[in-house]
């Protein structure tokens, strides 16, 4: 088998930074080589070390002296929602009631999810997103045309069939039974094909009646190793109506947790209003909070309490997210820049270094697969990243006077987006070249 051997500055995390200064926490190789055999990582560090061990005729790339980084994973986003991106409206309701619902429609026709879904997957490779977690929408044929697609491109993606049986239009309603039987058939025909992950995909309690509710928990006990996605505590009038739709939930974790969904592998979108119950019962639960940045300061949803529900007693686990349509970008980078931004608005420092974690293993861990991704170790996926911090003449401008690794790091984040992407590796195969 051929071998290919990439050369550049390596940088990967071991756990999360504690501070700025927690050099203990990533490995960076300042001239690294990667070996990469079948798709996997084989070796990793010192370039002189890696060519060691290399065979003869390796392929070798020299990506110097741009950063090489686990690719960048998205764990919360909708492949429907690619052209309700900028939809001005008031509010999280209004959005969806006025423009997401009635283009999620479309998705009925099977031609218009594939050709969404090829431009979905050319656009995570743009900006350097190997591997992301995705709803697609209530229609079976839009689960089919993810999947499909992701295979062809090999890529390691998560998704899942939505369910949804109330307050949406017609054409956006299953059945308690059909979201049941097509969860089934989408599990069946594609969870395990290739690197693909189907999730247990209940929208979220204002458009699941109490019966789907019971058999989106019947297949959560079916299927207790699949992820569990769905959306919480978003926007206040959310919260009410949901409230009023389940009067006997003590708040909004309990009607998931009543269900059998609050668990180790579930990812709750958004969790911006939680009370301190909702975070103790998710930190024991071990559920992710997944944090959506741009989305929540778009639809003005609210600010996000990132580094307080970390450091709390009872930690909660944490992911972050595009979350297109909501979300107003593709790009990692500019949803840290805003992530970071909302930290200082509420008095709190995101340091650059916490910010790549987040990017990478940390979305990796909140993913339970960190074994095969979020990391340049020998024996995980060859899904990788080449980031250029003087992409632009702005950007170029600054590197300039840009001197340590932190802060080349935080111009990547602050200015960043596809074009600071060279290339985008999923199973070792260069994939931006080929768009
Ligand atoms: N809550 C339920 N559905 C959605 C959605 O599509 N986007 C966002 N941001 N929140 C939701
Ligand atoms: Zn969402």
């Amino acid at each position: 088998m051929t071998q290919t051997l990439v050369r550049g500055r390596l940088l990967s995390f071991l756990r999360r930074p504690q501070a700025i200064d927690d050099t203990e926490s990533y490995r960076y190789e300042e001239d690294g080589g990667l070996l990469v055999e079948n798709g996997t990582i084989v070796a990793a560090g010192p370039y002189g070390a890696v060519r060691a061990e290399a065979a003869a005729d390796a392929d070798e790339i020299d990506h110097r002296p741009h950063l090489i980084l686990p690719g960048l994973i998205d764990t919360h986003l909708h492949f429907p929602q690619m052209q309700v991106i900028g939809s001005y409206a008031a509010n999280l309701l209004e959005w969806l009631n006025t423009y997401t619902f009635p283009e999620e429609c479309r998705f009925v026709e099977s031609e218009h999810a594939a050709r969404i879904a090829r431009h979905f997957y050319d656009e995570m490779i743009r900006h350097g997103t190997t591997t992301a977690v995705a709803y697609c929408s209530v229609h079976k044929a839009s689960a089919d045309a993810y999947f499909a697609e992701a295979l062809k491109r090999g890529m390691r993606m998560v998704g899942g069939k939505v369910m949804m049986d109330r307050n949406a239009p017609q054409g956006l309603l299953d059945t308690p039974q059909m979201g049941y039987d097509e969860t089934r058939a989408v599990i069946a025909e594609w969870h395990g094909k290739g690197r693909n992950h189907v999730a247990i995909t209940p929208r979220f309690a204002i458009t699941s009646t109490p019966a789907q509710m019971e058999m989106t928990a019947a297949l959560a006990r079916e299927f207790p190793d699949l992820h569990i996605q769905t959306h919480l505590s978003e926007n206040h009038e959310e919260i009410r109506f949901t409230g009023e739709l389940y009067p006997d939930a003590i708040d909004y974790t309990d009607i998931y947790a009543k269900y059998g969904l609050l668990g180790p592998k579930s990812l709750f979108g958004h969790c911006i209003h939680l009370s301190e119950r909702e975070a103790d019962a998710m930190s024991e639960a071990g559920a992710v909070a997944v944090h959506c940045p741009t989305s929540n300061l778009f639809l003005g949803s609210g600010l996000f309490p990132l580094k307080a529900l970390s450091r709390r007693e009872k930690p909660v686990r944490i992911g972050v997210a595009t979350d297109i349509g909501g979300g107003t970008s593709y790009s990692m980078l500019k949803t840290m820049d805003e992530a970071y931004k909302i930290q200082q608005l509420l008095g709190e420092r995101l340091n650059p270094f916490e910010s790549f974690y987040h990017m990478t293993l940390g979305n990796a861990e909140a993913l339970s697969l960190s074994d095969h991704i979020g990391t340049l170790e020998a024996g995980t996926d060859a899904d990788f990243v080449v980031l250029d911090a003087a992409a632009t003449p702005a950007m170029a401008l600054k590197m300039e006077v840009t001197r340590s690794l932190t802060d080349e790091l935080f111009l990547l984040q602050t200015m960043g987006d596809d074009r600071a992407v060279r290339e985008t590796y999923v199973a070792g195969k260069a994939m931006k070249a080929v768009l």
